[in-house]
């Protein structure tokens, strides 16, 4: 979805993110700034229907009004000459990892790019993702693309034969766990993106806590980049359960005023 809006394309940074307000009733929600055009003053945001909000959103057609947006919020990603780095991304992450990538190549890195997802249909942006690497590799779970099996799979292969000075990580909190664990294993520095969960995004309501290196951190001013090392994944995917059930009735009760729009997703 491209947004009109001038007033974040002028400061946003690869890593930064944005809070969108689909409607005025709708949750806030946070959604990564996957490209920008300074020139049109439009940004470019990709979701995941899962739930309300996301689905409130793809209710939206061109040219429709957004009841707001608030951004760029978080600290960018350290763009730097690393030398060798690794983009790795599952699923809607590859949104995420798109813009690292690119900033990645201009600052004269060698990119690898592992990308993955569960199958073919669901891998977005590999031909964008090749142009912004200097290397891509491809995982899928049933292997309709690429190698069959994980991304981590793949990771813990390159890493075997090679040495890299990063690696940058985003996707579902289980993928992350195993990517650090891999890299962790091999002396690899890794800086993960979390998707807690948000709702004010400016560091007040404390629903973003997450725990690294023992510390309190909240995702939304502090991160949402953290050495991955440090991270208490097991904390982040319990904390991310918390609403499950208020999830589950609030897109219910959504299904039930927009049955008949023919856009409604479907809940795994
Ligand atoms: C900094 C940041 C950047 C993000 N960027 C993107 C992006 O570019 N594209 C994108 O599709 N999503 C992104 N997300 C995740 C996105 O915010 C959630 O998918 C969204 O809030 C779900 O809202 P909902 O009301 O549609 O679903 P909910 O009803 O809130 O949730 C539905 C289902 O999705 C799961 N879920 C909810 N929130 C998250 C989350 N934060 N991460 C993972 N699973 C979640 C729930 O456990 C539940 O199973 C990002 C999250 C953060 C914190
Ligand atoms: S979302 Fe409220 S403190 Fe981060």
């Amino acid at each position: 979805m491209e947004i009109e809006a001038p007033h974040v394309v002028k400061n946003a940074k690869p890593g930064q993110f944005i809070m969108v307000h689909p409607d005025e009733t709708s949750e806030r929600i946070p959604l990564t700034i996957c490209e920008r055009d300074v020139k049109n003053g439009t940004i470019t945001i990709i979701f995941q229907v899962v739930g309300t909000a996301t689905s409130r959103l793809n209710l939206l057609n061109a040219g429709d009004t957004i009841q707001n947006i608030l951004g760029p919020l978080g600290h960018p990603t350290e763009i730097k000459n690393y030398g060798r780095a690794i983009c790795i991304a599952g699923g809607v992450g590859i949104a995420e990892i798109l813009p690292v990538a690119k900033a990645l190549k201009e600052a004269g890195n060698f990119v690898l790019s592992i990308i993955g997802a569960r199958d073919k249909g669901l891998l977005i942006l590999k031909d964008e993702m090749e142009k912004a690497s200097s290397r891509l590799l491809v995982a899928t779970d049933d292997g309709s693309l690429g190698r069959k099996g994980f991304v981590t799979e793949l990771l813990y292969g390159e890493l075997k034969k090679d040495k890299y000075e990063m690696i940058f990580c985003v996707g579902p909190i289980p993928m992350m766990k195993k990517t650090t664990e891999v890299a962790k294993a091999n002396n690899t520095n890794i800086k993960v993106s979390l998707n807690s969960n948000m709702v004010d995004a400016t560091g007040m309501c404390g629903t973003c806590r997450i725990s690294v290196g023992g510390k309190t951190y909240f995702t939304c001013v502090d991160g949402p980049e953290f050495d991955g090392a440090l991270v208490d994944f097991d904390e982040l995917a319990s904390r991310g359960r918390r609403f499950v059930e208020e999830e589950k009735i609030s897109l219910e009760e959504f299904k039930k005023i927009h049955v008949c729009k023919n856009k409604i997703p479907k809940k795994e």
